[in-house]
């Protein structure tokens, strides 16, 4: 299998764990993008979808899906799939490679189980080789390539960039994030941090993993 056909097998994968008559909780990406289009053949058997992006939400209303905003989802859903930039052997991830960072774990947060569909050169002993996404405010950016300096990180504004919620990212290199969950703890917290894309509290609870052999499942 080609990377192509990957994203595909672990998309049509990601259908079994689509609760029948619920909503959906759908990321962002372009093996989301294969998610949505496998979701269409389905799309009676659920209620609608909840999306981390508007590009996800175009995709998925261009099929017929109704798409909820986050705002008006009162109860807690099943399942959110969604990929990730890096995922390490305990479910930990690195997302934002497409800016969606906040909407992703504001999804995530909604729903029980995080579904992650990803090829395997995702997958990583240790989270950090792909440059850490983390949105900013923009007055604050300065100062916080100074933080990150100061734990090893070169931060790099990503140019002309401006994300949904019209603030600015920093892309960190540099780091080997061995305690991801006291990581995404500790930068949270730093002044004019919006969201730090180390997903560590909203880590997968599975991975479908694409191989060239077919898809693995990975159960954290
Ligand atoms: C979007 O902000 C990211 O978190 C994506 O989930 C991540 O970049 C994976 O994207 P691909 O499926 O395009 O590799």
């Amino acid at each position: 299998m080609d990377a192509q056909q990957m994203k595909q097998a672990v998309a049509r994968a990601a259908l079994d764990h689509v609760v029948p008559g619920r909503i959906v909780g759908v990321g962002t990406g372009s093996t989301v993008d294969c998610f949505i289009d496998a979701l269409a053949t389905i799309r009676q058997r659920i209620a609608g979808a909840v999306s981390s992006s508007e590009r996800s939400t175009q995709r998925l209303r261009g099929h017929g899906i109704e798409v909820f905003g986050i705002d008006a989802i009162a109860e807690r859903l099943p399942v959110y799939v969604d990929g990730a930039d890096e995922i390490d052997p305990r479910g930990n991830m690195i997302k934002g490679g497409g800016a969606a960072l906040t909407r992703e774990k504001l999804v995530a947060d909604l729903c029980e189980r995080f579904v992650c569909i990803a090829d395997a050169s995702k997958r990583v002993e240790v989270l950090g080789r792909f440059p850490l996404p983390v949105e900013v405010l923009p007055l604050a950016a300065a100062r916080l390539v100074q933080r990150f300096a100061a734990i090893g990180g070169r931060a790099v504004p990503r140019e002309g960039v401006v994300t949904d919620n019209g603030l600015a990212i920093l892309d960190v290199h540099g780091l080997a994030i061995d305690d991801p969950l006291a990581f995404e703890q500790e930068v949270s917290q730093w002044p004019g941090v919006l969201t730090v894309g180390v997903f560590a509290r909203h880590r997968a609870s599975l991975c479908l993993l694409g191989t060239p052999e077919g898809v693995r499942t990975i159960a954290y």
